[in-house]
């Protein structure tokens, strides 16, 4: 695998002179790197990036709220992370009268910063190889049951007693698919304030039109602090905290960075599997996402259909569209990548020369008949897999559906349940139902529900069809014919009548909620999964689990044999790592080549006051007819607004701060190129870039466009 990375990396760099280098690299091992990270540029040690002994970069960054990365850039914990990460936050603080979704919020004092309950900042304080505790009493004739008996017992002791002797957060992760595991202590913030956000139309510029792609001209930031205890702890919120002052914060670079230039992103990437058999790879990308892009892409044209004809229910919408949009869009460039990369032939390569090699020693036994046990075992899981797919983006993508289930619960009911109990049941019920009547379009919801059960029927087998499949095709005309009584005689399309519902409900009336043909629908569907497709899914999962980490440590055998020097880097599990690349455009294909950066050009020429997406204000427009940059534009004399480079990130690392040879910060990394979405299975470095927004492009909107400068005066800059 890496050697063929390599070669092609070698082609690939006399093409561009781009040094795109794999890997996510856990902070603590990366003296391993360091050498080549220097010749590639850098000025620092990796001591300056991880220390235990001393402040370093890693006391200023942050897992943000759960998903993303933040990173703090004062000595007051102000923290930046994306727009798109604080976009629940901002949401939240938004009302009618201040729709900071809209227009922006900036607080122009710290008395005006917002607190946002349940939010989290998570700093890693130090980690641990525990492995060989965690592997105690496991030998080589334990059981894969037995071996995850003992090594879950051993976890729980190790943790307890850690947990002991410390006020951190204790958390112990497998790492390389089971063969290592590493304890990490985090510090958990939990105030963390609102400190300002730009307009939507700059925040998330491009919307859902541009995710994913390259060029891309959006100002993805919002902007926090991280309050603590008056003694300096992290604790809940209270009036009486303080801002924090952390170890560390980043200096702002104001120079820019040019093609070739080094650069490394340090944050959290969520998951990735670069290390599948050929098999794996081949089900995903081959099998699974065509049929998730196929179906989400019919649901989004019904969705963008009425979208485009009522503004209510385009932003009605917004949020949904987003979210089948952002995994629909994603899976499409992972396929499309994947198969001009003649991926699953390398990887089927690779798996040849793997057998080949564990021929070559008894001590290899264990390897021998790996990829022909995985294909076995993944041929099996296939029909689980489809089976698990076809629900989740059909039946489950049927609103109605979902909705009722809310009522699952008052609809077992009996005489005998507590009234506590059934207030809280109600309770439920009534938020869910203000919630899902505010953003619900019916004649949206009946397409939907017609088109996605016509193709569950199509597709899925009789033996992992539910009931309600037979039911539609035996009972009915057609798929039309069901959709439309189960719209007409369910309760939960009106909100009036769910409301009146709720206010006279007596467990009397649960027998007549349980026979609603939204409700009966959903448990039919679902009964289904849990008594025919769970159970064995979970059994293969957990196979397979145990098979990949023996794959997993003869790969790392194999590499070890082949490239002594340079260490595996193990799959992404939201935990810290650093990433390195280079500055740089790329080729998507014949006859077009990318540059590295975007301007404030860019969006001008994007700009149609008709398309929600490329809205431009006026006060953004004049500062650009004024060629109004300050010290924030470029030695071009333009405003930059994005750039790409060479670094292996994944979801979970938007927000990171992109760092340049001095560790200062260049932006902060917010998406990929949808060509390289692929990274997350096999990366390829002429194709895969992380897109990030540049910093003086944050800056300028900070400084020029919101009037906040008092919150630049914080920053340490370097000019
Ligand atoms: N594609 C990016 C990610 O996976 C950004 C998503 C948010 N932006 C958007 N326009 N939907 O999270
Ligand atoms: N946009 C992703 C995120 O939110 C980053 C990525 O997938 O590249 O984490």
């Amino acid at each position: 695998m890496k050697k063929i990375i390599l070669s092609f990396f070698i082609v690939a760099s006399l093409f561009f002179n781009l040094r795109a280098d794999e890997g996510m690299w856990i902070p603590m091992l990366l003296q391993n790197n360091e050498q080549e990270m220097q010749e590639m540029g850098m000025n620092i040690t990796v001591e300056d990036i991880y220390s235990i002994n001393h402040s370093s970069m890693k006391d200023a960054v942050v897992l943000f709220d759960g998903g993303c990365t933040g990173e703090i850039v004062s000595d007051q914990g102000l923290l930046l992370t994306n727009h798109h990460c604080g976009f629940d936050w901002i949401q939240y603080h938004s009302t009618v009268e201040h729709d900071y979704l809209t227009h922006g919020f900036w607080a122009m004092s710290k008395e005006e910063e917002l607190p946002c309950p349940g939010i989290s900042a998570v700093m890693l304080k130090s980690m641990e190889d525990v492995t060989e505790r965690v592997l105690e009493g496991v030998t080589k004739e334990t059981s894969n049951d037995e071996r995850a008996e003992i090594v879950t017992a051993n976890i729980k002791r190790i943790k307890e007693e850690a947990e002991a002797n410390s006020d951190y957060q204790v958390i112990i992760k497998s790492f390389y698919h089971g063969n290592k595991y590493y304890m990490i202590y985090n510090e958990v913030f939990k105030d963390v304030r609102m400190v300002g956000a730009p307009p939507s139309n700059i925040g998330k510029f491009g919307g859902d039109t541009d995710n994913w792609v390259w060029p891309r001209h959006t100002g993805d930031f919002s902007v926090f602090r991280i309050y603590v205890s008056p003694d300096g702890k992290a604790a809940d919120y209270s009036e009486d905290n303080v801002p924090y002052t952390p170890n560390y914060h980043f200096p702002i670079s104001l120079k820019g960075a040019d093609e070739g230039d080094f650069t490394f992103v340090f944050g959290y990437p969520a998951r990735t599997n670069e290390y599948l058999p050929a098999v794996a790879v081949n089900q995903e990308a081959n099998i699974i996402y065509p049929i998730s892009v196929d179906l989400r892409g019919k649901i989004l044209d019904i969705y963008n259909k009425y979208q485009e004809k009522d503004p209510k229910v385009r932003i009605q919408y917004a949020s949904k569209h987003a979210g089948l949009g952002n995994g629909w869009k994603k899976w499409m460039g992972v396929i499309e990548g994947i198969n001009n990369f003649k991926g699953i032939q390398k990887k089927k390569n690779f798996d040849r020369k793997f057998t080949e090699w564990a021929l070559e020693s008894r001590q290899r036994g264990a390897y021998l008949n790996l990829i022909k046990d995985f294909e076995k075992l993944y041929a099996e899981y296939e029909p689980y897999r489809l089976a698990t797919t076809y629900l989740s983006e059909t039946a489950l993508q049927i609103e109605i559906l979902t909705f009722a289930a809310n009522f699952k619960g008052l609809s077992q009911v009996t005489k005998d349940t507590p009234q506590e109990e059934i207030d809280e049941l109600i309770a439920e019920a009534k938020a869910a139902t203000s919630v899902f009547f505010k953003d619900y379009h019916q004649p949206i919801d009946e397409e939907v529900a017609a088109m996605v059960l016509q193709e569950y029927i199509n597709n899925q087998p009789q033996d992992f069809r539910p009931e309600l499949l037979n039911t539609i095709v035996e009972k009915y005309d057609n798929v039309q014919a069901y959709v439309d009584e189960l719209f007409a005689k369910t309760m939960f399309t009106s909100q009036e009548n769910v409301n009146k519902f709720l206010d006279e409900f007596k467990p009397s009336k649960a027998k007549k909620l349980a026979k609603d043909p939204a409700l009966m629908a959903y448990n039919n569907v679902m009964d289904f999964y849990i008594n025919n497709v769970r159970a064995k899914t979970i059994e293969l999962g957990n196979q397979i689990a145990d098979m990949q980490r023996v794959f997993m440590r003869g790969q790392m055998e194999y590499h070890a044999d082949q490239n002594p020097d340079k260490m595996m880097y193990p799959d992404a599990n939201f935990t810290l790592r650093v990433t390195y690349g280079k500055i740089g455009g790329f080729k998507p294909k014949d006859a077009v080549t990318y540059k590295h950066f975007t301007t404030l050009d860019g969006i001008m020429q994007k700009e149609n006051p008709d398309i929600y997406d490329y809205v431009v204000t006026d006060r953004l427009r004049e500062l650009y007819e004024a060629k109004d940059y300050g010290r924030y534009a470029d030695k071009d004399g333009s405003m930059h607004v994005a750039f790409i480079a060479g670094n292996h990130t994944t979801g979970g690392n938007s927000g990171s701060p992109i760092l340049n040879a001095d560790g200062h910060l260049l932006g902060l990394n917010f998406d990929r190129t949808w060509e390289g979405t692929m990274s997350d299975l096999i990366y390829d470095p002429s194709i895969c870039r992380n897109i990030s927004v540049d910093i003086r492009y944050v800056l300028f909107i900070i400084d020029k466009y919101a009037g906040a400068s008092y919150l630049i005066d914080e920053m340490t800059i370097i000019e």
